[in-house]
Order: C-alpha cells, then sequence, then structure tokens
C-alpha cells in the first residue's frame, strides 16, 4: 500500500488507506482469502511523486509483493506505473482521474471524466449557466481536467472565460489573484480541480470575498468530505462536488460501509468516494485471488475482467476493454451541516469511457449499464 499519510494530498489518502485496511479487515474476519489472511505492507510517500516510484520498487524487489494499492494525484499514478510494469506488477487505483490512459498493469477503480466531468456539466449548464472559469493545481490532473472540460463547455456552446493553477503548496497571494479573477469575469460557475491542502484555502478566500455560492458555485470531482474536513465551518456550504460516491448516501449499503468506517476509526473520519472506491478493490481483488488462487497479475487480471461487486455506491463491474470501472455518478451540493445533498443522480450506471469514444453530452444509453442498483 502506498498512501501517503504526509505532504498536501495526506488527508485524502488517509481515508483511502483507512478504507483499504477496512476491506482487508473484513476479509480476514470472514477467514482470509482460500483459508490465508491478507497481510497489508504499507509505506508513506508524502505525496511526491520520486518517493512513489522510489518505494514501489521497494515493495516489489524488497518486500516481494506483486500487487499494489495506493496514489491519489496522478502525477504519482504516472511516476509507478512504469516501476509496476518494469516488474509486471499490478496497481489498484482507486482516484479519479483524467482519463487518456490505459496500463494493461492497472485497474482504475475512480471515475474517468465521462463518469463526473460529464455529468458535472450537465447539471451546471442547467442549474447554473455555461460562462466558466477554471481554477486548478499546478499538475498533470487540472490540466488534462481542463483541456477536456474546455472541450465539453464549447462542444455545449459555453464559454471558458480563463483557466488558471496555483501551486500546490499554495500561498496567500495564489488566491488574491483567484479572487481577482472572479471578480473580474464574474463566471457562472467556478470549475476546480484544486486539491489536497489548498483547498481549504480556497473556499476560504471565495467565502472572504463575499462571492454566493447560489449564484456563482465552485463546482469540483476533488472537494470531497476529506478536504471539506479540512476547512472552517461553513467554507464549503453550497458548493458543489460531481462523484459516484457521498458519506451521506442512504442506501442501506452506504450505510453500512460508513458505519464500520466509523466504527473503526471514529466519527469524524471523512469517507470520500476515493475512500469508497479504495475499499470496494480490495474486496474485487480478493474474489480474484480466492478464485485464481495465486497472485500472479496475470492470473488475477484474468479474473478480474468483467467481475462485478455490490460497492456502498452500488453495483460495480471492470470493463475488460480497459480495465476501469462502471460507475453510478452523483451531484452533491454541501449544505449547511458540511454534508452533501445529493441534487441530481442518474438512475444509471455509467461505462467507463476514458478515451471519450462515446462523446455525446445528451446520450447516457449507450453507456448505461444495465445491473441493478444496490
Ligand atoms: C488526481 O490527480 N487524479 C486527482
Amino acid at each position: 500500500m502506498l498512501f501517503s499519510q504526509s505532504g498536501v494530498t495526506a488527508a485524502i489518502e488517509r481515508s483511502q488507506l483507512n478504507a483499504t485496511l477496512l476491506a482487508i479487515d473484513e476479509i480476514n474476519a470472514a477467514g482470509g482469502v482460500n483459508g490465508r489472511p491478507i497481510e497489508p505492507v504499507m509505506h508513506d510517500p508524502a505525496s511526491n511523486p520520486k518517493r512513489y516510484a522510489e518505494l514501489g520498487e521497494a515493495l516489489i524487489d524488497r518486500d516481494g509483493v506483486r500487487v499494489i494499492f495506493g496514489c491519489y494525484m496522478s502525477s504519482t499514478r504516472k511516476a509507478l506505473l512504469p516501476v509496476v510494469e518494469a516488474r509486471n506488477g499490478l496497481l489498484f487505483y482507486s482516484t479519479l482521474y483524467e482519463g487518456f490512459e490505459y496500463s494493461p498493469r492497472c485497474i482504475y477503480s475512480g471515475a474517468a471524466p465521462n463518469q463526473n466531468a460529464l455529468p458535472l456539466l450537465k447539471y451546471l449548464l442547467e442549474a447554473h449557466g455555461n460562462r466558466f472559469l477554471l481554477v486548478g493545481s499546478n499538475y498533470v490532473f487540472p490540466y488534462e481536467s481542463n483541456r477536456v472540460m474546455s472541450d465539453l463547455v464549447v462542444s455545449a456552446k459555453g464559454r471558458v472565460l480563463n483557466e488558471i493553477y496555483i501551486p500546490l503548496e499554495p500561498g496567500e497571494k495564489d488566491f488574491e489573484r483567484f479572487v481577482r479573477e472572479v471578480r473580474k469575469h464574474e463566471p457562472d460557475v467556478i470549475f476546480s480541480t484544486v486539491v489536497g491542502a489548498g483547498t481549504a484555502q480556497l473556499y476560504q478566500a471565495y467565502r472572504e470575498a463575499g462571492f454566493d455560492p447560489a449564484r456563482m458555485p465552485i463546482a469540483s470531482l476533488t472537494t470531497s468530505e476529506a478536504e471539506i474536513a479540512q476547512m472552517e465551518p461553513g467554507d464549503a456550504e453550497g458548493h458543489i462536488t460531481s462523484a459516484p460516491f457521498f458519506e451521506s448516501l442512504t442506501t442501506s449499503s452506504a450505510r453500512s460501509f460508513v458505519s464500520a468506517f466509523k466504527l473503526k476509526y471514529g466519527h469524524s473520519a471523512p469517507v470520500a468516494a476515493s475512500a469508497e472506491a479504495a475499499y470496494f478493490q480490495v474486496h474485487l481483488f480478493a474474489r480474484a485471488l480466492a478464485s485464481a488462487d495465486t497472485d500472479a497479475p496475470e492470473a488475477l487480471l484474468d479474473a478480474l475482467k468483467g467481475s462485478e461487486y455490490d460497492a456502498p455506491q452500488g453495483r460495480v463491474k471492470i470493463e475488460p476493454e480497459n480495465n476501469h470501472t462502471y460507475l453510478w455518478p452523483k451531484i452533491g451540493r454541501v449544505g449547511a451541516d458540511g454534508a452533501f445533498e445529493i441534487v441530481w443522480a442518474p438512475p444509471v450506471g455509467i461505462k467507463p469511457d476514458p478515451y471519450f469514444l462515446s462523446p455525446s453530452i445528451d446520450d447516457w444509453s449507450s453507456l448505461a449499464f444495465e445491473s441493478r442498483r444496490a
């Protein structure tokens, strides 16, 4: 396991780490896999891409690990994957990302842009308007996500007013520029791909500038329960996130996952969508391990492709064509209590389409997953 417990994305990666360990506990409590317990081997890559690569090497070459669970920032996945590929290992990646990638040595359980950015845009065009300001952290996921979002906005006859980046470890000056840009353009929507610790500063700067989320929300793919837990109360209220899972979901499968998580980690431990993916991917792995009866990645991949699991968000399935996962998009708006209220949830699971081969914003049918909602 390579989840950062220090550095800018420590909060969200701790949520992913917790969820991974919860799934392992459940599997071991039920007798392990074919009679043997799963043993986690963990290192802290400190939100640093180079450390992911070094520790990936150490896990495989020194610790005898063949399957790695980890990474949040795409920069860390891109640093680790060549190490995993060169050693014929397997990476389970449980974070939403920018798409346009396929590794035969990676299972992608977080959302691709057609499963989070596209439904978000559909919602925003109806509810808020089509003039967008884009703000992101200064690395590959925001650049690529903004490229995808810009294409989608333009194809919907909307306008991208500007695209700005702030450092991963921002200072106050960076948010002054953000506020100036918002005042200058008065967009309908601010699309944020800011990640990690700077997220709290972004929402604080927005509120202190006196902007109104009802008129001009920040809409994000990465502002989850873990980032909101780092904010002052009220800073996230009225803002919007698109994700396949929210801690506040009321289905019985979501409730039992959240209850088990809180029982183990405490009531205030946040349960983010990236944690839910971290949780269900371990269960998918354990089933594949049981049926393959070996941790040889080739055998695991054969068992994983096309496999399904009743995840907390609903039934998920690994698409054999691209190793990404069918997921259930949702749009949440943060309420006064800091929890997400679901404002839109299409009644279908969506096929992962990481290369946007089916780009139509209005046609969901070709990508719908027939299986049932949980
Ligand atoms: C990300 O960097 N994939 C959030």
